[in-house]
């Protein structure tokens, strides 16, 4: 495989920076941001030492790929992931047109509404925990007797907090309406199960299952537009529909290697993260690429 050295940061001196996440570098230009995937992993909620090539790029074209995928359904935020038109429509990212070619989105910033709309079409993670603590997951009640990762009847809308710090809280569908209204709360639920089916029958339909997925919406202008990334293994679990088995947790298409191996060492799962090894760490970029191919068949 060819070796690309990984891109841990990138410092854009003269643009404003708007938000720097675990993955993402975000900056500010105006009515509008871009987004900046950079090759950083996190496991666990921490972020490893080192950056796995390709990784960012993958992400960004991802992402791509669904916002085109999805414009049927809902307007996204997305204006270009190609590097010439970002430029010619923002002249002072030349300098750097190297370092953003391939990993950067350029999108029309929007005032988010300020809920995590969650999608479930398997239980897993804080559903699956919530579930065996009252057999409902955001005041929603499950059939008895489901074993962990197994698919639900119908995909949930299990909404959560935005949380700032720490992690996402569910929240009960009545707590969401509340706070956001109740027909943006139905126009939000609707648009993300149809999102959710339509994405994950056709990766299924590849090989790989979306077992949940989480979106962002936001608004501009009167319209509601769907933001953020979107079913990228950042923003969803991605299981390998060979080895799927309910009954237990999955195996992660793309960080299961970073997972054992983060298992087999004495870390306590607190910041700062391990280095992770070269062997690990070009697997993992091959999960990266292999999910890429798998769901839009070309390379990112
Ligand atoms: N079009 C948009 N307009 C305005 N804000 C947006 C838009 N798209 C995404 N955002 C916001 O940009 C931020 C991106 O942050 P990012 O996801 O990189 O980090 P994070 O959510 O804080 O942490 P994590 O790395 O765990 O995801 C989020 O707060 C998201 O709501
Ligand atoms: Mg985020």
């Amino acid at each position: 495989m060819e070796l690309i050295k990984p891109l841990l940061s990138l410092d854009l001196p003269d643009i404003a920076l708007f938000k720097k996440g675990k993955v993402r570098d975000v900056y500010e230009l105006g009515d509008r941001l871009l987004f900046v995937a950079t090759d950083r992993i996190s496991a666990f909620d921490v972020v490893m030492q080192n950056g796995i090539p390709q990784k960012g790029r993958v992400l960004n074209m991802l992402s791509a790929f669904w916002f085109d995928f999805t414009e049927g359904l809902i307007e996204n935020h997305m204006i270009s992931v190609d590097i010439d038109r970002i430029i010619s429509l923002e002249p002072a990212l030349e300098p750097w047109r190297e370092a953003l070619s391939g990993r950067s989105m350029l999108v029309k910033k929007a005032d988010p509404i300020p809920a995590e709309c969650v999608v479930r079409g398997y239980i897993s993670g804080s559903g699956w925990r919530d579930y065996q603590a009252g057999g409902m997951v955001c005041g929603i009640k499950l059939p008895e007797g489901l074993r962990q990762s197994e698919k639900l009847p119908d995909p949930v809308f299990t909404p959560s907090t935005k949380a700032d710090s720490g992690h996402d809280v569910n929240i009960s569908q009545e707590r969401m309406k509340t706070e956001v209204g109740g027909n943006v709360f139905e126009f939000l639920k609707e648009k993300s199960i149809a999102l959710y089916k339509k994405a994950a029958e056709y990766a299924e339909s590849r090989g790989i299952i979306i077992a949940d997925t989480k979106f962002e919406f936001g608004r501009v202008g009167d319209k509601i537009i769907l933001m953020d990334e979107v079913f990228t293994p950042d923003s969803s679990r991605f299981w390998p529909m060979d080895d799927y088995l309910p009954g237990g947790p999955q195996k992660s298409f793309d960080k299961q290697f970073v997972r054992d191996y983060l298992d087999g060492l004495d870390w306590d799962k607190t910041p700062p993260g391990p280095e992770l090894p070269e062997d690990i760490v070009l697997k993992t970029s091959e999960k990266y690429l292999q999910a890429y191919e798998i769901l839009t068949g070309g390379k990112p």
